[in-house]
């Protein structure tokens, strides 16, 4: 669970205080996949930051399963972000002196986990960069960064996705095939999802919409499946292991296996 208490986020410029995001209350229950959209400069990516903990908010407070990010010291949340959230930017953040195959296999080798490489060629593969690996990202396309960005989010299974405008830079079939990754996963390990997007068509497939304008949640509505993700929230782990399951077998086994 997400929590969000009368977030306000204001910063300076010039001489003036500009609010970004004012009083935004929202809960997101595990399991949830939410669209956020709204026009440019409303406050979408400033919000999936201060989700991550990687900026603080002016006033207000962010729990995530029952801790207070916004009290936590640097190094606590760094622990929280490494176990449980893959964070995807807007313009991608890979470190340029590493390669595709090495920007993936990092937070993998920062939490010690076993077969690293392996599960790094695994997730190239994913995103259909096999023959990528080995270079850097000045040279590959702003989409091929954004598919190096999208697996190196995944390398770690979060529990919690926040990807902001991940199919931004990608074609239509590319944007689909990395939009079902994201979606597989959110049902198939009932990973939370938060996708900033523009797609009205990709947004409309989420349990749940929420759009900023200015800085303020104007509309946030559920939508078809809101009911199982309500359900799935008041749930114990053990029913939410049958959904899933069930989600499985009646999956096709086209779907690419980023569980394992
Ligand atoms: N550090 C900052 N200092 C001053 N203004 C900022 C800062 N960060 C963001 N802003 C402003 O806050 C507003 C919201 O920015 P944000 O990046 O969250 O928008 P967005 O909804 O993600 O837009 P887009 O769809 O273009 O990515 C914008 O007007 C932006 O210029
Ligand atoms: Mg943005």
């Amino acid at each position: 669970m997400i929590e969000l208490k009368s977030v306000t986020k204001t910063v300076r410029s010039g001489i003036e205080d500009l609010t970004i995001l004012s009083d935004v209350s929202l809960e997101i229950p595990e399991g949830q996949f939410v669209a956020l959209t709204g026009a440019s400069g409303s406050g979408k990516s400033t919000l999936l930051g201060l989700m991550a903990g990687l900026d603080a908010p002016t006033s207000g407070t962010i729990t995530i399963d029952g801790d207070e990010i916004t009290r936590m010291s640097e190094d606590d949340l760094a622990g929280i972000r490494s176990a449980k959230i893959g964070f995807i930017f807007q313009s991608f953040h890979l470190i340029p002196s590493l390669t595709a195959f090495e920007n993936i296999l990092i937070p993998m080798e920062i939490r010690g986990a076993p077969n690293a490489a392996d599960r790094a060629n695994e997730l190239l593969r994913d995103v259909d960069l096999t023959d990528r690996g080995h270079h850097y990202p000045a040279e590959l396309s702003g989409g091929e960064q954004q598919r190096v960005a999208i697996a190196r989010a995944f390398a770690n299974e979060p529990k919690i996705l926040l990807a902001d405008e991940p199919t931004g830079n990608l074609d239509s079939k590319n944007g689909r095939h990395i939009f079902d990754l994201m979606t597989d996963l959110h049902k198939r390990r009932a990973v939370t999802l938060v996708l900033v997007t523009h797609d009205h068509a990709l947004a409309a497939e989420a349990q749940r919409q929420i759009v900023l304008r200015d800085g303020v949640v104007v509309s946030d509505e559920s939508g078809r499946d809101a009911v199982t993700g309500m359900r799935d929230a008041t749930r114990g782990p053990g029913d939410a292991e049958t959904v899933r399951r069930g989600d499985t077998a009646k999956g096709d086994a086209e779907v690419v296996d980023l569980a394992t």
